[in-house]
C-alpha cells in the first residue's frame, strides 16, 4: 500500500475550519485502517497570502502542487479581495492548470437527512453531477472595451471544443455505467444557443452508440430544474457545462439536505496532475470564526479523494460512518436541523470511526 501525498489548501473564509476538521478524520482513519498511509502538508494560500504578497499562491504554487497525489481544498473568497481574483488566482488556475477537466458532484439524501422536498425519503433523491471544468463560460476569454464610456462593452466568451466536449461526456458515460440505474442526462440550451450547446448535443449523439447500455435522454437547463424540485426519482448522472452545472449543483445540493453537505472532485482523469477535492459551500462568511461550519461536506469529499486514491475500503468507511452519524441524527450540524457544533460534528464521526 504506498503513501499518498496529500497537500491541503484550506484558504480563505470557512474553508480552512472544515480542511482541520477533515484532516482530523483522516488521521483517525489512518489508525483505524493501518494499511491507509496518508501524509498532509498545509500550504496557507488565499486571500490573506494575497494582502501581503499580492498573489493568491507564490509564482511556483503550481510546481509545488505537481509533486502532491491530491489536493485537499476549502474555499477561495474573502469580503477583502474582489472574487474574480480570488477564483482565477488559486482555485480556477489550479483546476485549468492541471486539467482538472470533469468535476463530479454526487447529492444524494442521506438517511436522517430532510430535504426541503415534501415527502421526500432516502433513496429517492441520488444523483451525480458531471460539470465540464475547464472551459466553455469559465474559459476566461474575453475582455473589456472603452473603458469608463457609455458604450463600454464587457465580453465573456464560452469556448466549447469538441475535444473538450467529447472527453468530459466519455468521463460522464463511463460514470453513469458504474452506477446501477446506467442513465445520463445530458443538459443544454440548445434552442437559445445556436452554436456551442449544438455542438454539445451532437457530440452527445455521436458518442452514445458508443455506450448501448446507457439510456439517455436531453434536457433543456431551464426545464431540468422542474424536473430536480417534481420528479427527483427519474434522474441518475447529468452532464452539463460549466456554468449550468454549477449552477444546478448548488440546487441539488440544497434539495439534498444542504449546501454544507455537497462534495466535490475536480479529477484529471488520466492521472498526469493531481486531482482536486472540496467541498461546494464556498466561504460562508456569515459563518466564519464561529465554529458552527458543517464539516461533512468536506468529510464527503475526502470519500471522494481515497476513491480517486483507490483506496475504496476506507473510502467506503469513511463514507458509511458519515451515514450512520446522520441517521443516528444526535450530531447534525445547524444547516441540517441540528444542534452540533463544526467539532462535535467531527468527534462524532471519529467515535464512530473507531467503534
Ligand atoms: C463552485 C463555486 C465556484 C464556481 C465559485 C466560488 C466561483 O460556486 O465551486 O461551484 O463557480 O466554480
Ligand atoms: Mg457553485
Amino acid at each position: 500500500m504506498s503513501l499518498h501525498k496529500i497537500a491541503v489548501i484550506g484558504g480563505d473564509g470557512i474553508g480552512p475550519e472544515v480542511t482541520r476538521e477533515a484532516c482530523t478524520v483522516l488521521k483517525v482513519l489512518q489508525n483505524v485502517l493501518p494499511e491507509l498511509k496518508l501524509d498532509f502538508t498545509e500550504f496557507e494560500w488565499g486571500s490573506e497570502y494575497f494582502v501581503k504578497n499580492g498573489r493568491m499562491m507564490p509564482e511556483d504554487g503550481l510546481e509545488q502542487l505537481k509533486t502532491f497525489d491530491s489536493i485537499l481544498f476549502g474555499s477561495a473568497g474573502s469580503l477583502e479581495v474582489p472574487d474574480h481574483i480570488t477564483l482565477w488566482g488559486l482555485r480556477l488556475k489550479i483546476c485549468q492548470h492541471f486539467d482538472q477537466y470533469a468535476n463530479v458532484r454526487p447529492s444524494r439524501l442521506l438517511p436522517g437527512i430532510q430535504s426541503p422536498l415534501k415527502n421526500l425519503s432516502a433513496g429517492d433523491l441520488d444523483w451525480v453531477i458531471v460539470r465540464e471544468n475547464t472551459e466553455g463560460e469559465y474559459s476566461g476569454a474575453g475582455g473589456r472595451v472603452h473603458p469608463q464610456l457609455p458604450q463600454e462593452v464587457g465580453l465573456d466568451v464560452s469556448v466549447f471544443t469538441r475535444s473538450g466536449i467529447e472527453r468530459v461526456m466519455r468521463f460522464a458515460f463511463k460514470l453513469a455505467a458504474s452506477r446501477p440505474r446506467k442513465q445520463l442526462t445530458l443538459v443544454t440550451k440548445s434552442n437559445a444557443q445556436r452554436h456551442g450547446m449544438v455542438l454539445w448535443d451532437e457530440v452527445f449523439e455521436e458518442l452514445k452508440s458508443e455506450f448501448p447500455k446507457i439510456s439517455t435522454d436531453r434536457m433543456l437547463v431551464d426545464a431540468i430544474t422542474t424536473r430536480m424540485v417534481l420528479q427527483p426519482q427519474t434522474l441518475d448522472t447529468i452532464v452539463a457545462t460549466n456554468l449550468h452545472a454549477d449552477i444546478l449543483s448548488d440546487l441539488a445540493a440544497a434539495l439534498s439536505g444542504s449546501l454544507g453537505m455537497g462534495p466535490t472532485a475536480n479529477i484529471n482523469p488520466e492521472g498526469t496532475f493531481p486531482s482536486m477535492f472540496e467541498p461546494i459551500h464556498g466561504s460562508a462568511f456569515d459563518l466564519v470564526g464561529k465554529g458552527l461550519a458543517n464539516p461533512l461536506g468536506a468529510f464527503w469529499s475526502c470519500v471522494m479523494m481515497l476513491d480517486h486514491l483507490q483506496e475504496p475500503q476506507a473510502a467506503s468507511k469513511l463514507m458509511k460512518t458519515i451515514e450512520d452519524v446522520c441517521q443516528l441524527g444526535k450530531n447534525l450540524p445547524l444547516d441540517l436541523g441540528g444542534k452540533s457544533r463544526t467539532t462535535e460534528v467531527t468527534s462524532a464521526i471519529c467515535d464512530a470511526l473507531g467503534d
